[in-house]
């Protein structure tokens, strides 16, 4: 099984993290407080280890980008981007700004013909980045189960054989994989996460997944 290197150590570092161990993965966590982890690496993340940004990005053979969407161009460099080049890295990540949601509708540091992944692939563009699991809770990562069948993962990215080793991941983990092309697609992908928060901002239901029906 390859190994992954997380960088970033919020909940959905923690639940990749988690999910990757039990499908047999090794891990290897990247934080700036490693501090932070003793108790999750003695319980859900038993297995894992843990390390700096560069620590987890040499360690990965697939890096897991999953931090603050403003820190993301900072977390790679942090990671080193010599040691990512050629390499596929999952970009959880979307672009959430520093400011209060209006009526349930978080706000967003891009616009509609601009994402972050394409300023990320644009910064790094000898990084294989793939956006995926930007769209639903960290609850829901690893082996969703939803009465109404898989739910759908949309991801998109220039690299076809990253994009098929991410999708061997997605088959994994309990997904439908909708391959949506290239990096511009993370135009339509990041706000699906603003689609995703609306019922739980507003009546607190954050226990939903998108699912593409198809004739
Ligand atoms: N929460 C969800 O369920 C969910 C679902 C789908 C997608 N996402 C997206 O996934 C990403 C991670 O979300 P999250 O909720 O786990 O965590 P988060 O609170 O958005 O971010 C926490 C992580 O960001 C890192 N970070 C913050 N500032 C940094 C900097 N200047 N340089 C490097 N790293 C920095 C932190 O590093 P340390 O480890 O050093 O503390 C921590 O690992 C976000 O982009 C979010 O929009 C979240």
């Amino acid at each position: 099984m390859k190994k992954i290197g997380i960088l970033g150590s919020g909940v959905v570092g923690r639940a990749l993290a988690a999910g990757f161990l039990k499908h047999g993965y090794g891990v290897m966590v990247g934080t700036g407080t490693p501090g932070k982890l003793t108790e999750w690496n003695s319980k859900e993340g038993k297995g894992a280890t843990i390390g700096s940004f560069a620590d987890a990005a040499s360690f990965g053979e697939i890096a897991i980008l999953a931090v603050k969407g403003t820190a993301a161009i900072e977390a790679i460099e942090k990671a080193g981007v010599s040691t990512l080049v050629g390499r596929t890295v999952i970009d959880t990540t979307n672009p959430i700004a520093d400011a209060p949601p209006q009526n349930g509708v978080l706000k967003f540091f891009t616009a509609l013909d601009d994402s972050l992944m394409e300023r990320l692939q644009h910064k790094f563009p000898a990084v294989r980045f793939v956006k995926a699991f930007s769209c639903v809770g960290n609850a829901f990562m690893v082996d969703p189960a939803f009465p109404g069948g898989k739910p759908s993962m949309f991801i998109c990215g220039n690299d076809a054989g990253a994009k098929a080793e991410v999708k061997h991941i997605l088959d994994q983990f309990g997904w439908e994989t909708e391959d949506m092309g290239m990096v511009e697609a993370a135009r339509a992908i990041e706000p699906l996460c603003m689609l995703w928060c609306i019922p739980g901002l507003t009546g607190g239901k954050w226990t939903q997944a998108f699912k593409m029906l198809k004739m």
